[in-house]
Parts: structure tokens; C-alpha cells; sequence
């Protein structure tokens, strides 16, 4: 028999690399003064681990490198595209499958098509591209997890699930007619990367099929989920990760990709649909901002990318070290005392800021000011997801986010273990001397997604 080893190894070898940015700690707090305090305003090559995001940021694999030189770039009918096609049919089982650019192009088209005022749209959680563009379309995002995914100290397995009891009322409420369809985001990014379980899934789906709403499910991170649906739901441990992904679609009437994500790709997406109505229209708002059906606003050499991509991901040598890494990561930091949302995600481990800086009160940008320290520590960039990100402020008041936290994204393929055991170490660094962290003031950000251009400096006294 062959032995089991502890040790869960990288499932690839390096054929190209790239350095990383070395820094000096007054480079560091030089460039942190001149982007005001903004982590989207650092020049990457000013960063030595970057996990600002695992979007758009994989390595691809070799065979995905073949493909791009494969790509057909005719403008209608190219070969690359029914490559594509099969790829997103065979996988998800839709018939109707249209290319996009990035996944907020698919919604865009979506709520245009589904959208409008008057209009509920009910999910476990909207990511926030999805909420901007639900609400553009003059309807209104409601979000309804499952309550434990609120409490970020407590660990459960399935933290991504819809609160069924909630949505039955909210159905009722509204009347069925109202809420043009239900939203299922597979693994739930805004609320920790947590995934959702087959059988709360399958329920959602008898629960929309009874009132006649479409079930859709934004699966960027799909792969991730079925592999948390086989570690952890009962019944699923024998079943390869291919099969559980195509019964997790085959609940639900369509689904939208930013393949960013799960397929490896630096950019791209998918829209797909068994409604000949939605698709008819859909196809026409695609061609209105993104392109041509067989292209979508991406080249041919894309598509080609993206279809190796949604296969090589259902690797479950690659699933079981990804998933593996994250945790891994969230270990040490909870072995070093730093509080996290718990479990750690399937893409991110998330950091409470709430619970590490009590001292600062929201109106100080708690997880902004930690992000910001882990920059000049070490060069580690992340990602705040707290009052920066989703405070309001209107009319001189200030209302926080229910949530301040440090995102941590990994990005597929691109650092090791070492790079991991040496974020553990700068960050428990960071939590060892976390009282000493100064709040932030707020001097001047846009009204809507504030966190991409606000200002901020250090509060001088406390
Ligand atoms: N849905 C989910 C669940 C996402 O996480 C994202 C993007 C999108 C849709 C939008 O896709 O960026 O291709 O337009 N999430 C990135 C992140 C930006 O950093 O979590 P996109």
C-alpha cells in the first residue's frame, strides 16, 4: 500500500519565474506617503507578495501557454471558441454560452436582461461588483447568509449557505413575480470565501423551481467549493470533484464565471443560460459592449486559455495543495494568536482587525491601518474589507461596515510554502506589537467604491 504522506507538496514544477520587489523600509514608507495610505496606489514592483487579489493573478500552466498559440482570432465562427463552448457545456451543462471579459461584464448583461426597478434580486451573499450592477439596473440586492456567517470566531463547515427560513419569507413578501432570480455565489468571497453545501444548494433550487424563480450561480470560485463539498459534506468523500462541480450546476438554471478565478486566466469570463429568451437578449447587450458571440471582448488565444483552464482546475491534486496552502497559512497565524475569520477560506484567509485592534474604532480604519503596517513591515500587500471599503458617509456622518477585515487572497500557483511560512512570521510580527498601530483619518475618497481612490494619513494624536 502506498503511504500517506503529511507533507502536501506543490503539484507542479517552475518553468518561469519572476523576481520579486525587494524594498528598504524607508522605500517602503516613502512610496506608502506618496500613495496616501492606499494600497491600490503601490506600484507592484514595490511589493514582495502581493495578495491585494487572486484575480487575474495565476500562473498558467504550460499546456495553457500551447493553447494561446493555438488561438484562432477570427472575427465570427473562430475554432478557439467552440473550444470554449465545449469546455463551459461540458463542465456546467447550459446550453447557451457567451464570452466575456471579466465576470462584472457577464452581470452587467444579466441585470440588464433580468434586472430593473421594482426588482429583487436575493442571494447568500452579493459579491460587491454584483450589488453595483443589480442596483444599476434600478433593483434592489438583498443578501441573506446563513447567520453563523456572521460570527467569524465560530468555525462551520458550510458558512457559505442561504438561511432557507429567510428566503421562504422574503419569497413570500415580495411575491415570486418581484424577484427575477435567486443568486447563489459559490464560494461566498464577501463573507470569508466560505463555501456552500450540496444540500443547502439543492434546497435553494426546490425553493425557486416552487415559486418559478431562475436560480443562477456566480462561480468564480467553483472549484474550490466542490472540493469543500467532498471534504466535507456526508456522501461525497468517494465522488471525483468534476462530478460534484456538474451536480452543483445541474441545481440551477445558469450561472455567470469570472474566470479570473478558477480558470487560471489573466482575464475573462462566461455568461450561461438554458433560457432562449435571456440568451436572445443577452446576445444582444453582448454585442453592444463586449463583441461578437464567438468572442465577447477577448481574443481567440483567450478562449483557448480559459477552456484548458475549467478542465486542469478539477485537478484534485492541484484542489486538495490549494485548499491545503490556505489553511495552512491560517493555522500559523492562529497558532501565533492572530484572530482570523474562521475557517480559513478557499482562496483567503481573512484577518479580524476588529478583534486584533479593539483600540481602533471604525471611524479609524482599523483594517486599513493593518494593512498598511503589514506593507511597511515587510512588503506584504493585502486587501482592507471593512469602513474603507463599505462604511458610508453622507452628509458629514460616518456609518461602518459590519465587518473590518484583511483579506489575505492567494493567488493560484504563483508562491510556495516558504512564501507562506514567511507571511506567518511577518504577520505575527505585526500582531505582537498591534497596540502600537495608529488609527487613520479619511481625507478624501469618491462617493462610490471609495477604497479604490481615497486618501488617508496616519492620526497624529489619539
Ligand atoms: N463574483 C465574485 C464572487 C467575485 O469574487 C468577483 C471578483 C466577481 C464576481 C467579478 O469578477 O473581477 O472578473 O469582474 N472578485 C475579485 C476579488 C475582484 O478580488 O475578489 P471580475
Amino acid at each position: 500500500m502506498q503511504p500517506t504522506w503529511k507533507t502536501i507538496i506543490e503539484p507542479f514544477k517552475i518553468k518561469s519565474v519572476e523576481p520579486l520587489g525587494f524594498t528598504t523600509r524607508a522605500e517602503r514608507e516613502r512610496v506608502l506617503r506618496d500613495a496616501s495610505w492606499n494600497l491600490f496606489g503601490v506600484a507592484a514592483d514595490k511589493v514582495l507578495i502581493d495578495l491585494l487579489t487572486d484575480s487575474g493573478t495565476s500562473a498558467m500552466s504550460a499546456e495553457q501557454w500551447a493553447a494561446i498559440m493555438r488561438g484562432d482570432e477570427s472575427y465570427a465562427g473562430a475554432r478557439s471558441f467552440f473550444a470554449f463552448e465545449a469546455a463551459v457545456r461540458d463542465l456546467t451543462g447550459y446550453k447557451f454560452v457567451m464570452p466575456v471579459h471579466q465576470g462584472r461584464a457577464a452581470e452587467r448583461i444579466l441585470f440588464a436582461v433580468a434586472g430593473g426597478p421594482g426588482k429583487t434580486v436575493i442571494a447568500n451573499s452579493h459579491f460587491d461588483t454584483t450589488r453595483a450592477n443589480v442596483e444599476a439596473s434600478g433593483a434592489t440586492a438583498i443578501d441573506l447568509p446563513v447567520p453563523e456567517a456572521l460570527d467569524f470566531a465560530v468555525s462551520a463547515p458550510f458558512k457559505g449557505d442561504m438561511d432557507l427560513r429567510a428566503l421562504e419569507e422574503k419569497i413570500r413578501e415580495l411575491g415570486g413575480a418581484n424577484i427575477p432570480m435567486i443568486v447563489m455565489t459559490l464560494t461566498n468571497n464577501s463573507l470569508g470565501g466560505q463555501p456552500v453545501s450540496m444540500g443547502n444548494l439543492r434546497r435553494v433550487s426546490e425553493i425557486a423551481r416552487r415559486h418559478r424563480i431562475p436560480l443562477m450561480l456566480d462561480v468564480a470560485r467553483f472549484a474550490e467549493n466542490a472540493w469543500f463539498i467532498k471534504r466535507r459534506e456526508f456522501g461525497y468523500a468517494a465522488r471525483c470533484a468534476a462530478e460534484i462541480a456538474r451536480e452543483m450546476f445541474s441545481y440551477a438554471d445558469g450561472c455567470w464565471m469570472s474566470a479570473k478565478k478558477d480558470a487560471f486566466v489573466n482575464i475573462g469570463g462566461f455568461l450561461a443560460v438554458n433560457d432562449p429568451q435571456w440568451s436572445a437578449r443577452a446576445r444582444e447587450f453582448l454585442i453592444l459592449g463586449e463583441g461578437f458571440p464567438t468572442y465577447g471582448g477577448l481574443a481567440g488565444r483567450d478562449l483557448e486559455a480559459m477552456a484548458v483552464g475549467l478542465r486542469e482546475v478539477l485537478d484534485e491534486h492541484y484542489l486538495e495543495y490549494r485548499v491545503r496552502s490556505i489553511e495552512y497559512l491560517g493555522d500559523g497565524l492562529r497558532r501565533a494568536g492572530v484572530p482570523i475569520v474562521e475557517p480559513p477560506g478557499g482562496h483567503a484567509v481573512y484577518i479580524d482587525a476588529k478583534r486584533l485592534l479593539p483600540h481602533i474604532p471604525p471611524s479609524g480604519y482599523p483594517a486599513q491601518a493593518l494593512a498598511c503596517e503589514l506593507y511597511l513591515t515587510a512588503g506584504v500587500r493585502s486587501v482592507e474589507i471593512g469602513s474603507l471599503m463599505f462604511g458610508r458617509r453622507e452628509n458629514g456622518g460616518f456609518k461602518p461596515a459590519r465587518m473590518e477585515l484583511v483579506r489575505l487572497a492567494i493567488p493560484r500557483r504563483v508562491y510556495t510554502q516558504s512564501h507562506m511560512d514567511f507571511l506567518i512570521e511577518v504577520i505575527a510580527d505585526v500582531a505582537a506589537r498591534a497596540k502600537t498601530i495608529r488609527p487613520l483619518r479619511l481625507l478624501d475618497s469618491s462617493p462610490r467604491l471609495a477604497h479604490f481612490t481615497a486618501r488617508l494619513e496616519p492620526e497624529t494624536v489619539q
